[in-house]
């Protein structure tokens, strides 16, 4: 097929709602480690990594080679047959949730659908059936997750299941209380026990929040946030499901889970994205007491795949053996400087934010109003295609740029993608200054 005669077929035989960034969607046909090439043979230097799924790189070597090796072997069996990879990755995950107190897995094949066992594991367990989620919160398109979902953008389809109630969250930059951080004592958090206290029944089977909110804009709570919060959940009967699904697997920088910075051991993880390095693979990981309470017949047909389990245990190995988490905090740490470089020279970034390689900046019509500047979103993601770069859009105003390198880049990768997205945010400025001179 050309092209043109995949954008047309795109159009003719998808859903609609297969959106794709770009006024012209960007056709790839290739991609190695950190590039990806379209179908006029441009090569981009890919710092989205298809939606912080691409943890290790694209088409990764060593991970490729085991998932070659396995699928000559055995590709299908179920959940009803048991086999190595899968029961090799439930150990391997085991080993390293926080304090290894989590340590029975539920393979499935999306973040969706380890939300689904989240919540499903979550009512069993404690009897209770409300769910507390936080607003501008993503946690896939079921109708649970939808529920769960805080942003109207992405709850389709008319009311949704009921059970769901949705806490302020930690939004610093816009502080749903219109207080400052630290002098707000983070009243955001104390919030959830009159929350609870007059939301719900008083009794709720779980609370699910991702440490840094993706979708949501890469919001990141202060230090003390998830300490109090888990608190008050515990209290009211509930346990904690941290949604991992972007911040797992050392993209935070320097612990496997973005809630370890945080201090506080979840009850329940769920992850996919990074974990598969592009494979669709779903985890639910709990305690061992809480797993236990989902009794009864339950399947997922491809969950724990051979070929997918052996994908994932082979991204762990590899973030592990070339000591991954570190390189995310320290080129993470060297990616935040230069950003804080970029928003010291052009006003219409109000904020950066995010962990290790995991960084967001937030566009504003000004510093003063804060007034979100989509359209500046739109052209900065339009004019670093120009300059071969992939970057993410999010934000519940679709104002926010999301950076989200593989994790195995250098500093040298940095140091090209700044002066990529510089020249983007130069060609910008300039057009809007000439369109207001006219
Ligand atoms: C935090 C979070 N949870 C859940 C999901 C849903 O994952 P999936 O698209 O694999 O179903 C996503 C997807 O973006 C996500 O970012």
């Amino acid at each position: 097929m050309t092209k043109q005669e995949v954008i047309l077929a795109n159009q003719q035989y998808l859903f609609p709602s297969v959106f794709h960034y770009f006024k012209e969607p960007l056709v790839v046909t290739k991609a190695k480690d950190q590039f990806v090439w379209d179908a006029d043979g441009n090569k981009y230097l890919d710092f989205f990594g298809g939606i912080v799924t691409i943890s290790v790189g694209h088409c990764n070597d060593t991970v490729n080679q085991k998932v070659h090796e396995q699928i000559d072997k055995l590709w299908h069996v179920s959940t009803v047959f048991a086999n190595e990879p899968q029961a090799a990755l439930a150990k391997r995950v085991a080993e390293i949730t926080p304090g290894g107190k989590l340590t029975k897995s539920f393979f499935t094949n999306s973040g969706t659908e380890a939300n689904e066992t989240a919540v499903l594991t979550a009512r069993c367990y404690t009897g209770n059936h409300e769910i507390v989620a936080l607003r501008h919160s993503y946690h896939g398109r079921s109708a649970v997750a939808m529920a769960a979902t805080g942003q109207a953008s992405w709850r389709l389809g008319g009311p949704a299941p009921s059970g769901f109630v949705h806490a302020i969250n930690a939004y610093c930059y816009r502080c749903p209380l219109s207080l400052t951080y630290p002098s707000c004592n983070v009243q955001c958090a104390r919030d959830m026990e009159e929350m609870i206290r007059t939301s719900t029944s008083g009794r709720i089977a779980g609370f699910i929040a991702e440490p840094i909110q993706g979708v949501g804009g890469f919001i990141t709570p202060p230090k003390e946030y998830f300490e109090i919060v888990a608190a008050i959940v515990k209290k009211a009967g509930g346990v904690f499901i941290s949604d991992e699904v972007q911040t797992g697997w050392g993209r935070t920088g320097g612990k496997w889970f973005g809630i370890e910075h945080w201090g506080v051991t979840p009850d329940i993880i769920t992850s996919a994205k990074g974990l598969g390095n592009g494979s669709p693979v779903g985890l639910t990981v709990a305690r061992p007491e809480i797993a236990d309470a989902l009794k009864g017949t339950t399947i997922s047909t491809f969950g724990g795949n051979p070929v997918t389990a052996t994908a994932a245990k082979a991204v762990i190995d590899f973030i592990d053996e070339n000591k991954l988490m570190i390189n995310a905090a320290e080129t993470g740490a060297y990616l935040r400087g230069k950003l804080e470089e970029m928003k010291a020279k052009y006003p219409i970034i109000g904020d950066i934010r995010g962990m290790g390689l995991m960084q967001a900046l937030e566009l504003v019509e000004d510093r003063e109003s804060k007034k979100p500047d989509t359209q500046a979103t739109l052209a900065v993601m339009e004019a670093a295609r120009e300059n071969r770069l992939l970057i993410g859009k999010g934000g519940t105003y679709g104002n926010v740029i999301r950076v989200t390198p593989p994790l195995n880049i250098s500093k040298s990768d940095v140091d090209d993608f700044t002066l990529r997205l510089d020249a983007s945010f130069k060609h910008v400025t300039a057009t809007r200054m000439a369109g207001a001179a006219r």
